[in-house]
């Protein structure tokens, strides 16, 4: 059964001649630290993935460093716990799924890292689903115990419940922190984890067109000076 058709919206950073607002990214990672890291992983993420779009090397640094890692084992098999540093990993916030689902009524509340790639509507999906919960279920609506109507999420009945209400952070930059201001920079966020490169992607893509046309041009010139002789 599908969901509600979600709305398209004018996402800039998706357009060829734009990258991510980095201002941007830096708010949707704290909305997604403060408030989805509370059920969701972000399992392919090391922090020094974050530094330079998002965080700068310090705060990337002093973020890892707020969790412990096991260290490898040494000559008596011995694990210990150490800080963490940029090549580590955001760490999940349960130990495995059983326990994720343990404390989300059986629902296991997916990583996140690729979910802008991997759900029908991408971005535009995620953020109806997110300021998509009604005050109340449509009249006649069947809604089961335990899940929360959502007309965006396929079969309407999500274990998620609400989870942004407006001021629930407060950025940094002073961007008001209204629901969908939240939900549009945890989206562009998520887009950015989902393919990093993307930027990078887009400036290449620029160039080897440049490039192209520059070749172009020399060839056409090439060939009628070679044949400028001939009448
Ligand atoms: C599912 C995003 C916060 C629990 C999902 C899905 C997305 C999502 C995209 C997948 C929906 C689908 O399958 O199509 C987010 C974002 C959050 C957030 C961006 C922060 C802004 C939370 C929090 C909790 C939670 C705080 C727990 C209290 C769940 C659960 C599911 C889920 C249990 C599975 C729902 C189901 O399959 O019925 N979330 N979430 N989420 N989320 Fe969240």
């Amino acid at each position: 059964e599908e969901g509600l058709h979600p709305t398209q919206y004018p996402w800039e950073h998706v357009k060829l001649h734009k990258t991510f607002d980095h201002q941007a990214l830096r708010r949707g990672f704290q909305v997604y630290r403060e408030v989805c890291a509370a059920c969701h992983s972000l399992n392919r993420i090391p922090y020094r993935t974050l530094v330079g779009t998002v965080l700068t090397v310090d705060e990337a640094k002093e973020l890892a460093e707020e969790n412990e890692y096991d260290t490898d084992p040494n000559d008596e098999g011995e694990i210990e716990k150490r800080p963490g540093k940029l090549s580590d990993y955001i760490p999940a916030p349960y130990k495995n799924d059983e326990a994720a689902r343990a404390a989300n009524q059986g629902a296991l509340p997916p990583d996140l890292s690729l979910m802008v790639k991997a759900r029908h509507g991408g971005c535009n999906y995620i953020f109806s689903l997110l300021t998509g919960y009604p005050e109340e279920p449509p009249a006649g609506a069947v809604v089961q115990e335990g899940l929360n109507f959502n007309p965006y999420f396929p079969g309407t009945g999500i274990a998620m419940a609400r989870v942004l209400y407006d001021g629930l952070v407060e950025y940094e930059d002073g961007t008001p922190a209204t629901s969908s201001q939240m939900a549009k920079d945890v989206v562009e966020f998520l887009n950015w984890s989902a393919e990093p490169e993307a930027d990078e992607r887009k400036k290449m893509g620029w160039k080897v067109l440049a490039a192209t046309l520059a070749l172009w041009g020399i060839s056409v010139w090439v060939k009628r000076y070679k044949w400028s002789p001939v009448k």
